[in-house]
């Protein structure tokens, strides 16, 4: 599932402690393994092979230009919601003539400016994935302005519950994301003939993380209708777009697997005459990282006691925006404490009940809660788990905190893949 294992009391990263890591680069720093990133990758492509999928990797989960690129060699496309994203897809290879087609990129949003699409149609990108009748009807002016012709899904809402958090869920009717069956058919009817935007493709994406299976095969279901439909009334449709939102292990092992889906999804997609197109972020990315911490102090407050690390909300705001639970264990620690794998470590005699928390002005910044963990000092090291995906790419600077670095472990090698940010950075457009 992934690299990060203990060995003799120590966490590694594929071949490397973790600790000299932190030695070498400083603390909070995320570390991504490439051999789960290649991994998960090889997972969904061998799963879903049968379909021929382009598999857009959703550089919103971590966009880092280095894990990009690894991801670009395995074959992947890119799935980009903004001119930044598009920008970096772009300086990671993805360009006209370049090393990775743009053909095999995706570009998803509800207010893509005038600007952005003009840097998507320079680009060349595959395909735009439509959030609205007005968003459209601009995109159509645009390109018929600049004399191009450009392909379009239109993004559905099928109108499923993917039980996941009310901030992430996207697919229910009443969302900003896409348009509800019914309208879906309308547009067709208004913007599905012209031909500067060939409007021949259907985008999902249903929520994130979806463990439910049954959600995925409910709103394809419900999306199939709708593209028999367009089909009989002589629209051609070509492209299938399910969207991202796999899920990734946060609590324990046991959520489903790549071939859990595959199995579910692909004999519904099967000879349906659709180019399949899967938009999987977190999957890949979540457990092929960890944000590690150092200790600054620990404090008891009435019973309660604190572990302060160097990092925060800053770093990883997921606890405090969507209730995220992610695993937190000491890099190194000590006899006695150290787990088979690091979800059955919780249990040991001697454990205490701590709050991990930042130094950030905030009583929301917290990493975990209420965790059983092993004696706590200053200076030991921290790791939270899981921590690839929507951790540095949703990092801010509230409290003036430069942003993390991000390190790259291959084998027993490790290169810093983005640098320590410094004060200087802080202010640097201010000067
Ligand atoms: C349109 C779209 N595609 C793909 C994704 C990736 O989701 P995940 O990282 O859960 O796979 C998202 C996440 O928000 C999304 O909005």
């Amino acid at each position: 599932m992934d690299q990060f294992t203990y060995r003799d009391g120590r966490l590694y990263c594929e071949g490397v402690p973790v600790s000299r890591i932190a030695e070498a680069v400083g603390t909070p720093v995320f570390i991504y393994s490439a051999a789960t990133l290649r991994d998960h990758y090889a997972k969904i492509a061998e799963a879903f092979a049968e379909l021929r999928p382009i598999i857009c990797y959703s550089i919103k989960s971590c966009g880092n230009l280095h894990v990009i690129r690894l991801l670009a060699e395995r074959g992947a496309g890119m799935d980009v919601v903004s001119g930044g994203e598009l920008y970096r897809a772009v300086r990671a290879g993805f360009r006209q003539g370049g090393e990775y087609r743009p053909g095999k990129i995706v570009f998803a949003g509800v207010g893509k400016t005038d600007a952005e699409i003009n840097e998507a149609l320079d680009a060349g990108i595959g395909w735009f994935n439509i959030e609205s009748e007005a968003e459209l009807a601009n995109l159509i002016a645009i390109a018929q302005r600049r004399g191009v012709t450009t392909r379009a899904a239109l993004r559905v809402n099928p109108d499923v519950d993917p039980k996941t958090h009310r901030h992430t869920t996207t697919g229910k009717r009443e969302t900003k994301f896409g348009v509800d069956l019914e309208r879906a058919r309308n547009v067709f009817n208004e913007f599905g003939r012209q031909p500067h935007v060939r409007l021949t493709g259907i985008h999902l994406h249903i929520g994130s993380p979806v463990n439910a299976i049954d959600a995925y095969t409910e709103a394809i279901a419900r999306t199939l209708e709708l593209i028999g439909d367009l089909r009989r009334d002589g629209f051609t449709i070509d492209t299938l777009d399910v969207g991202g939102g796999f899920r990734a292990d946060y609590e324990g092992p046991g959520s489903p697997t790549a071939r859990d889906y595959a199995a579910r999804i692909v004999p519904l997609l099967r000879g349906q005459g659709l180019q399949v197109i899967l938009e999987p972020g977190r999957t890949i990315s979540a457990n092929a990282g960890i944000l590690l911490t150092r200790t600054v102090h620990v404090k008891q407050s009435g019973d309660k006691q604190f572990a302060i690390v160097d990092g925060s909300m800053t770093e990883l705001i997921r606890p405090v925006l969507y209730d995220a639970y992610h695993f937190v264990w000491p890099a190194e620690p000590g006899p006695g404490f150290v787990p088979d794998t690091r979800w059955r470590g919780i249990n040991f005699p001697g454990t205490r009940i701590v709050d991990v928390v930042g130094p950030v002005c905030e009583t929301g910044d917290f990493l975990a809660r209420e965790r059983p963990l092993p004696p706590i000092r200053r200076g030991d090291l921290i790791a939270v788990f899981t921590a690839g995906a929507y951790g540095f790419v949703m990092a801010s600077h509230y409290n003036a905190r430069p942003n993390a670095a991000e390190v790259l472990v291959d084998g027993d090698d490790f290169r810093v893949i983005r640098r320590r940010e410094t004060y200087a950075d802080l202010t640097a457009e201010e000067e």
